[in-house]
């Protein structure tokens, strides 16, 4: 069954009675634009070195609504956050994330690459980071490569119920992926948390793919290459939120505004929040 009501007359006339659709893009200027979320990336990936405590606490002082996390799995089965299947970029250390313990994960140096002033910044947990900044900032979870770690969905769904996190959450919480199967499934273990599907695929932004997406997911996910108003308006007519990646320059994250995106996801948050 879908996950969303079919849009009834009701949702047409609130849209239309929106003030939001009211004004043209044009004139969503300075103090009138749309509530956007600002997401970081990573945390400010821009910054300091993603997925670590560093960028995280940088977003949370930047006023970040959220930040962004990539999620995989120790070989002995602990959650942790770092976005590369491989431990090579952005560590002191060589190998697959899947083949390393947790404790030779946790002794390698996330910060250095990024700066002297960021050397011994560990890789986080899950629990860690869930415990840190829930109540504080929201978090978007990304499953990165959960075809790699298999029951990886069980495992996030049950560290989230642990914690009562399962629950509606003003959305505070967000699961995404790129990888669909894996979404239709975490919809299926937390069928209140809000779901995203990420895509870079233009193949994705059909109406059919978008209305398949939408019995599951609450958020669609694309590169800013793909976005459209026709796509926004499209995917706000299946009654689904869309945020944008990834924003690097002030350029593509005013594109976005003018988009009138849902979320706009940036290594730097004051492109999207310039009081920093
Ligand atoms: O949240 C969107 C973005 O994180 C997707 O791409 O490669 O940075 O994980 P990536
Ligand atoms: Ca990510």
């Amino acid at each position: 069954m879908s996950k969303k009501l079919v849009l009834g007359a009701g949702i047409v006339i609130s849209l239309l009675l929106s003030p939001l659709s009211q004004v043209s893009a044009d004139e969503l200027t300075g103090g009138e634009r749309k509530q956007v979320d600002n997401v970081a990336h990573r945390g400010a990936a821009g910054y300091a070195p993603e997925n670590t405590i560093a960028g995280f606490d940088l977003a949370v002082d930047m006023k970040a609504d959220y930040i962004e996390i990539d999620l995989q799995r120790s070989k002995d089965g602990e959650l942790v956050l770092i976005h590369d299947t491989t431990v090579d970029r952005t560590t002191d250390g060589t190998g697959k994330v899947g083949d390393l313990t947790y404790e030779q994960l946790k002794s390698l140096d996330a910060g250095s690459w990024k700066g002297e002033k960021f050397a011994g910044e560990p890789i986080p947990t899950f629990e860690e980071i869930l415990d840190r900044y829930y109540g504080k900032v929201g978090i978007l979870i990304e499953l990165k490569a959960p075809q790699l770690y298999p029951g990886i969905e069980e495992q996030v769904a049950e560290v989230l119920k642990e914690r009562n996190l399962d629950k509606p959450q003003n959305e505070k919480i967000i699961i995404q992926s790129f990888n669909f199967e894996s979404m239709k499934k975490m919809d299926k273990l937390l069928p209140k948390v809000p779901i995203g599907v990420l895509t870079s695929n233009h193949a994705d932004t059909t109406t059919d793919s978008l209305e398949e997406f939408s019995n599951y997911a609450d958020w669609f996910n694309p590169n800013y290459g793909n976005v459209t108003e026709e796509l926004v308006h499209q995917v706000h007519t299946l009654d689904m939120k869309i945020g944008s990646w990834t924003v690097r320059s002030q350029e593509a994250a005013d594109f976005l505004f003018e988009m009138e995106v849902d979320a706009i996801i940036s290594d730097y948050p004051d492109y999207v929040d310039p009081r920093n």
